[in-house]
């Protein structure tokens, strides 16, 4: 009952939030960057996460959250719960193009996530998953993910890390560019990461990422099978940045063998 709660009320707010965002599409942003110089954020980031810790605060006061732009907990464990909030995945989509982006929501318990909602805010589409009771699109249970050769793929990664880079060695990837049937780059790893779960694209791999932008994906992604580690085929730790490799599970098994394995991520 606890989670089916937390749920219902997340769902809310996120639709909330949604309309939210629908309505600023009318106004002038107000843009600023933040690391450097492609790193942006607006007004609207900054509000929605706002908006998200005002209810959650009301409601629930003793759960943590730990959100992108700031507005919530300094955290330095995940014990008890916390909700890791990325309240537009996809920000500079959202500035330049008013689509292809995300609201992220993951609720985790100790470290285990046990909730997870991503909101394709233009599409109307919410996906969510809650550990154990399946996954959803509005509230149309999405099929498990199907299992796929490389040759057989689509994968969704940024063509940076197919050029030279200080992450990677770029001739890891190469190869698996060559070898898969397509490669797509949609700039919201929530909505990649739901993709890989309704199986659109087969695998997503991205080099950093922080947890706000896949603790929501991975509770989503796991209920249905699939896979979901760092390039080293760890587990996450939703406490720190990480690179992140979501598949269905023999794609994953092979990428990590026949591509991954020599790489120092
Ligand atoms: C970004 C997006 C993007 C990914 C970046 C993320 P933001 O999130 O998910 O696809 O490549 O690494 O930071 O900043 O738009 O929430
Ligand atoms: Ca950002
Ligand atoms: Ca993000
Ligand atoms: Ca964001």
């Amino acid at each position: 009952m606890k989670w089916e709660d937390i749920n219902a009320h997340a769902k809310q707010w996120v639709k909330e939030a949604g309309e939210r965002i629908r309505l600023s599409f009318d106004t002038t942003l107000n843009i600023q960057t933040k690391t450097n110089a492609n790193d942006l954020v607006t007004n609207i980031d900054k509000e929605i996460e706002q908006f998200f810790i005002k209810k959650i605060r009301e409601v629930y006061p003793e759960h943590k959250i730990m959100g992108e732009e700031g507005f919530g907990d300094e955290l330095r464990s995940l014990d008890g719960i916390v909700w890791l909030i990325d309240p537009i995945d996809g920000t500079m989509n959202f500035i330049h193009q008013q689509r292809n982006f995300a609201i992220s929501l993951g609720v985790y318990e100790n470290g285990i996530g046990k909730i997870g909602l991503i909101y394709d805010v233009v599409h109307d589409e919410l996906y969510h998953a809650i550990r154990g009771k399946g996954a959803y699109i509005n509230e149309k249970p999405i099929a498990p993910v199907k299992e796929t050769t490389v040759k057989e793929s689509i994968i969704a990664l940024n063509a940076t890390w197919v050029m030279e880079n200080h992450r990677i060695d770029h001739n890891l990837m190469i190869p698996l560019v060559k070898d898969v049937r397509g490669t797509r780059s949609y700039g919201t790893a929530a909505l990649e990461m739901v993709f890989v779960a309704t199986g659109r694209v087969d695998a997503y791999l991205s080099m950093r990422l922080s947890p706000w932008d896949f603790a929501a994906g991975t509770v989503i992604v796991e209920e249905l099978g699939g896979v979901v580690t760092n390039l080293r085929g760890e587990k996450l730790d939703f406490l720190s940045k990480d690179s992140l490799f979501a598949a269905n599970p023999s794609l994953h098994q092979s990428i990590l063998k026949d591509y991954l394995k020599n790489g120092k991520f």
